[in-house]
């Protein structure tokens, strides 16, 4: 595809491969290296990961399905190939290299260069006013609170009453007082906040799993 890219489901995703994974890390080290607090990690998170957080991806319908800082698209393939034809994938990423990444390696997501923060009129823009899911592996432990507030009053306002919130953070960050403030922002946003950690990750990664916005 060239002038419009498919960005249905059925654009199915190839497997990267042993230069595609290289690429991979690379661009991962590099983004981090430059964008330290964006980034908020040195490596890509692990299959294991992907494939637990893909389970709250909607496998039937016309779902939409959202998520905040795809990075190199770790976390994306598995959240693709679970879902429907017709369905829509659409990240927001806000690093230039990671974008670069994802444009030329996974071509089938419908791709936004810009902020989670600004995420009700950058879906606005694109036609759309709910999603069924929504993903999110940016950094929020080392958000301010101000930042933590403004992403998760974004996302309350386009999740449907059905949908399902899913936010990572690394296992020890939840010790941090940013870690902690999340969690307690989580438990006052959402009716229902579910744990979940995945070790096979280096550092493991805590999953939280939300539903009902209280607000
Ligand atoms: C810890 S990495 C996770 C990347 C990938 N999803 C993974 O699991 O390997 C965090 C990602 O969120 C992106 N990011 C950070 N803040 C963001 C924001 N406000 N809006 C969109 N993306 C953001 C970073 O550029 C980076 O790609």
């Amino acid at each position: 595809m060239t002038a419009q890219q498919d960005h249905t489901s059925a654009a199915r995703k190839p497997s990267p491969g042993p230069v595609g994974r290289l690429a991979e890390y690379r661009t991962f080290l590099t983004s981090a290296v430059r964008n330290p607090r964006e980034v908020g990690a040195a490596t890509p998170t692990s299959a294991a990961v992907a494939a637990t957080v893909a389970q709250v991806v909607p496998t039937t319908g016309t779902p939409v399905v959202l998520e905040l800082g795809p990075g190199t698209g770790s976390l994306s393939g598995g959240i693709h190939e679970r879902l429907p034809a017709g369905a829509r994938h659409i990240g927001i990423e806000l690093v230039d290299e990671m974008v670069e990444h994802l444009r030329a390696h996974a071509p089938w997501m419908e791709l936004v260069h810009g902020d989670a923060g600004d995420l009700v009129p950058l879906l606005a823009e694109r036609g759309v006013d709910r999603v069924d899911a929504v993903i999110s592996s940016i950094p929020w432990s080392l958000l301010p609170d101000d930042e933590q507030d403004r992403v998760l009053g974004e996302v309350t306002k386009v999740l449907a009453p059905h949908g399902a919130f899913t936010a990572l953070t690394y296992l020890p960050a939840e010790h941090n007082p940013g870690g902690k403030r999340f969690r307690t922002r989580l438990a006052t946003t959402f009716d229902e906040v579910l744990t979940h950690t995945t070790w096979r990750n280096f550092p493991p990664i805590l999953h939280y799993i939300c539903r009902r916005p209280l607000h």
